[in-house]
């Protein structure tokens, strides 16, 4: 690989730093925690982690409402740690991407609290986005908009005028056109850059900028789906490229550090944010909604490979994050279930959770295999189920009740990791994590999967050493047509065969390098895939 562009090839574990191991036993994961596991990230393979928010937070969505961003969250540690975390990771030869929010703040941050008490028009009003109200003395709010965890974006202040988030209430949104905002992130960058951070992962990149003319919208924002509307006030308006450049010439002041976008755009946009004065990568959410369809998933591949490749820029794989139902139960569910309200009303007999964990093996081997780099959520490698049976009062996200109560939300993919069979949070850390965690989290815990061969853990370890030696050197990529039900293309000399049908196929010829079932006696059974080197 080479060195300089690591993120065009690697495979980038997401830490979801509450959730993944908690070193003070206080039930929330920390730096600590995270420090004391780089081992087992290390023998996993990974090449980069990327670490979810972790700035001083009132944690009300997650800690993506940050208080302060040149601070660690007490909960999860401090500046010092961090330091030694980067270079812990480092010399293990791992990268570290930190989250950055500049779309909005917590409403606890010092800014925010000083816009609150200064008077409407004021420069520290400014730096949020006040607006006065409708109505005869403002009792209405200014536009029509909804905020995308449900209800109305804008919240009354009590003197006439109100205040825009496009998430949660506790998330008010920063004013980008206004030069201090932007200096200030300029300034943020460094901080973390000086300290030797690798990379950005940048929150919301299509949000920031809103039509100063403020139109009404005919369309709710909806919580991460690809907002395809054409000039919506408030997602990727032209202006946003400004920013980026900005944010990119703070970053090519360093060496060999890189910004990934979470730009929730149309295919044929996104390519603008990789221009090569912008972002060096965005995520391809594409596979989140993917149903387990061979013809879906041709597609999908085909589309994202050849946008790439048509700009230079590598394509990202994602099968899991914090923000979706984790993959083994969405594949579980029976065709055509809305995963997004599922957990609230079911029905429970639409999920087959060993179909579940066969599509998750098979899909692995995909992501794995396909060129671009691969982004691997906490837990995955362990084929962690969402946890959808939460009781709802113990749920988090403010999704469940700015949504009504319609939706839980994303807690179920959240539930602190689980190290070892037992204890009172399975390894987590020595005392009750903060979600409850599920029984069948046990048998899943690190320590019993890392003893067994035929385990996820075992399975995502040989992918990932595997991908190493034969997919990144060489990223072409070829797909080959074996009929409506398979999946299959040819990277370099390797063969790619996954079967989504509904029988077993002929094992294709060749020795094979990685197969995520042991039972090929009557053929590639369905669900399940090979990479074999190609006969010569
Ligand atoms: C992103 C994050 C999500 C968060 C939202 C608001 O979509 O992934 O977790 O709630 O931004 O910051």
């Amino acid at each position: 690989m080479n060195q300089a562009e690591w993120w065009k090839t690697g495979v980038v574990y997401q830490v979801y730093v509450r959730s993944f191991a908690d070193g003070n036993g206080d039930g929330t994961g920390d730096i600590a925690g995270l420090r004391s596991r780089l081992p087992y990230l290390k023998a996993l393979g990974v090449d980069a982690l990327w670490m979810n928010p972790w700035y001083d937070s009132p944690l009300r969505d997650g800690g993506y409402d940050v208080a302060d961003y040149r601070k660690i969250d007490e909960r999860f540690g401090t500046t010092a740690e961090v330091e030694e975390l980067i270079t812990e990771a480092h010399s293990l030869g791992m990268k570290l991407i930190a989250d950055l929010v500049p779309n909005h703040t917590s409403t606890d941050h010092a800014w925010f609290q000083e816009a609150l008490a200064s008077p409407p028009g004021s420069p520290a009003r400014d730096r949020y986005v006040f607006k006065e109200g409708k109505g005869e003395s403002g009792e209405l709010p200014p536009t029509n908009w909804t905020a995308v965890f449900g209800g109305p974006a804008w919240e009354p202040v009590g003197d006439g005028t109100w205040y825009l988030h496009i998430f949660d209430v506790s998330q008010p949104d920063l004013n980008w056109e206004n030069e201090e905002v932007r200096a200030e992130f300029d300034s943020v960058f460094r901080f973390w850059l000086d300290r030797g951070i690798d990379g950005f992962r940048i929150d919301v990149a299509h949000g920031m900028v809103k039509d100063q003319a403020f139109p009404d919208v005919e369309r709710a924002a909806v919580l991460l789906e690809s907002d395809l509307a054409e000039d919506h006030p408030f997602w990727d308006r032209e202006g946003i490229h400004e920013i980026n450049r900005r944010f990119r010439s703070v970053l090519d002041e360093y060496d060999g550090r890189m910004m990934v976008a979470e730009a929730w755009v149309a295919p044929d946009r996104l390519p603008l944010y990789l221009r090569p004065d912008e972002y060096h990568q965005s995520f391809n959410f594409d596979l989140l909604g993917t149903e387990w369809n061979a013809g879906e998933f041709n597609s999908v591949i085909a589309t994202a490979v050849e946008a790439a490749e048509k700009i230079g820029a590598s394509s990202t794989w994602v099968l899991s994050n914090h923000d979706v139902m984790r993959h083994p139960t969405r594949y579980g569910l029976d065709a055509g279930i809305n995963w997004r309200t599922w957990p609230l009303d079911g029905p429970t007999d639409a999920l087959d959770v060993a179909r579940g964990n066969r599509r998750a093996r098979a899909a692995c081997m995909i992501t794995m295999s396909l060129p671009g780099s691969t982004y691997v959520y906490q837990g995955e490698e362990l084929g962690l189920p969402e946890v959808w049976d939460l009781p709802v009062e113990v749920l988090d996200d403010p999704t469940w009740v700015r949504s009504d109560k319609q939706m839980k939300g994303r807690d179920g993919c959240r539930v602190p990791l689980p190290w070892e069979p037992d204890g009172p949070s399975f390894g987590f850390g020595s005392g009750n994590a903060w979600l409850p965690q599920p029984d069948v989290f046990g048998p899943l815990s690190a320590a019993v999967q890392t003893e067994d061969a035929a385990s996820m853990l075992s399975l995502y370890r040989a992918a990932i050493f595997a991908r190493r030696e034969h997919f990144v050197h060489d990223q072409s990529f070829a797909p080959i047509d074996m009929g409506t039900d398979v999946v299959a293309y040819t990277r370099g000399d390797v063969l790619v065969v996954v079967n989504m049908g509904e029988a077993p196929i002929e094992m294709p010829d060749g020795e094979v390098i990685l197969c995520s079932t042991d039972d090929v006696s009557a053929g590639l059974p369905i669900d399940s895939a090979v990479w074999v080197h190609r006969a010569r």
